[in-house]
């Protein structure tokens, strides 16, 4: 039902400037993994083959990544060092990626409405690859997966964040449906703790239904002058039904330098083979 994953990855990085000044953030690395590839194997595993990207300059090596390496493959061929290259393959061999550019930075909205052409009309996820998600079984997206067969409507995964740092998310209010579960009341993009509706954050893991990009066309530019999803969504909500879910795993803020060596350290522990 679900068969297509969009990922905005145009977004310059420049907390990690210089290491992003010629490299796509998305392909910094967590251990021995680029972030987008940790994103598009949770989209794999809810069941998305299709991977679109909103891509733009200095983005190319993500194009790269996804794709054949003939030297490579030449030259790792029979070698020990040959399973390092096995989780590729199999995303490249299952996969079919698409690329579109989006030539100016106007925001989270305009970056997904850039993608309609590679989406048409059916409901689809969005990864931010930045927000990095562990969990113990299913990922997210998957567990998202399994909310949007019931409901079929749009959702956005949330967490509960301290009131101190509302200024960096979308936040919602809600109403609670079931566990876990909310009906989204309200939604407001970056607000101060002052104007917070809740400390109940938006991460970066959505289901959109597609009806999703009129609502994205007719949204004014908004907090910090660009075309918010936030606000998108929020008119989705009022015309019909989003949910929010407080998924079960671990977040880590990749796109900020604390989170991204958290991350690191975390996954150094908990996948890491000490042989290797
Ligand atoms: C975007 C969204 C925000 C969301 C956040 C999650 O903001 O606009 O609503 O809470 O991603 O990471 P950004 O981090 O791109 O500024």
């Amino acid at each position: 039902m679900l068969k297509k994953c969009l990922y905005p990855v145009a977004g310059y990085g420049t907390r990690f400037l210089p290491a992003t000044k010629s490299m796509a953030k998305e392909m910094l690395p967590i251990v021995d993994k680029p972030l987008i590839q940790y994103a598009v194997k949770e989209a794999m595993d809810a069941g998305m083959y299709q991977q679109a990207f909103v891509t733009g300059r200095t983005k190319r090596s993500i194009e790269d990544h996804f794709d054949i390496s003939y030297e490579l493959e030449n030259e790792i061929r029979g070698s020990g060092k040959e399973d390092r290259l096995a989780e590729i393959r199999s995303i490249r061999d299952n996969c079919v990626f698409t690329y579109t550019r989006q030539t100016e930075m106007k925001g989270l909205g305009h970056a997904i409405l850039t993608g309609e052409p590679m989406i048409g009309d059916e409901p689809f996820g969005v990864i931010l690859a930045d927000d990095l998600c562990i969990t113990e079984e299913d990922s997210v997206m998957k567990q998202m997966a399994g909310l949007y067969k019931q409901f079929r409507c749009s959702i956005v995964a949330i967490e509960e964040v301290p009131a101190e740092e509302t200024y960096k998310y979308g936040v919602i209010a809600g109403e609670q449906f079931q566990d876990n579960l909310f009906k989204v009341l309200d939604m407001v993009e970056k607000p101060a703790p002052q104007d917070a509706p809740s400390n109940m954050a938006i991460i970066g893991r959505y289901i959109l239904t597609p009806d999703i990009f009129d609502y994205i066309r007719n949204t004014k530019p908004g907090t910090n002058g660009e075309i918010q999803l936030t606000d998108a969504l929020l008119a989705q909500a009022k015309n019909g039904c989003v949910m929010a879910y407080k998924f079960s795993g671990r977040r880590f803020d990749c796109g900020s330098l604390h989170g991204y060596v958290e991350a690191t350290n975390y996954c150094y522990e908990k996948f890491h083979d000490p042989s290797e």
